[in-house]
């Protein structure tokens, strides 16, 4: 089977408009949009897809941000997708992503207790599978 992968676009990727550009992007290399969702996130999800980082100082400010707006939740298909995003998407801090990605091109430091980088991309096959299961179910 094809892989699958969860991309959030993050509420920062929605309020400035920026959704179609970053689905673009995945189109444009290549990736199927399997499912596609604008949706309102609650703490109880977003408490499930952030379980990793419960207790983490950013933790907290995270869930507030992810909370400020809706997200557009997709599942992403193709062979590899899960590395293949993650590359799209650059790292985790706007401000040294590498140009040429989603961060690196559309993002940047805001002075606040979390990065808000626009997009999230599921890091495994195991997250993915996890996680299309919170958002998608
Ligand atoms: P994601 O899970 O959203 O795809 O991003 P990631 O793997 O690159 O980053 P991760 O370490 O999983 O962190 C999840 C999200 O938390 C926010 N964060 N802010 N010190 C900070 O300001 C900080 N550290 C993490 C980011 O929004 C990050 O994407
Ligand atoms: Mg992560």
């Amino acid at each position: 089977m094809t892989q699958r992968t969860l991309v959030l676009v993050k509420p920062d990727g929605v309020q400035r408009g920026l959704t179609g550009q970053i689905l673009a992007r995945i189109e444009a290399k290549g990736y199927t949009l399997a499912q596609l969702e604008l949706v309102n996130a609650t703490r109880e999800i977003l408490e499930q897809h952030y379980e990793e980082h419960q207790g983490k100082p950013f933790f907290e400010p995270l869930v507030e941000f992810m909370l400020s707006g809706p997200v557009v939740a997709a599942v992403v298909e193709g062979d590899r997708v899960i590395e293949g995003f993650r590359s799209l998407a650059g790292a985790t801090e706007p401000t040294t992503a590498a140009p040429g990605t989603i961060r690196g091109d559309l993002g940047r430091d805001w002075g606040e207790k979390v990065q808000k980088n626009l997009v999230h991309g599921s890091d495994s096959p195991e997250s993915a599978e996890r996680e299309i299961g919170i958002w998608f179910s």
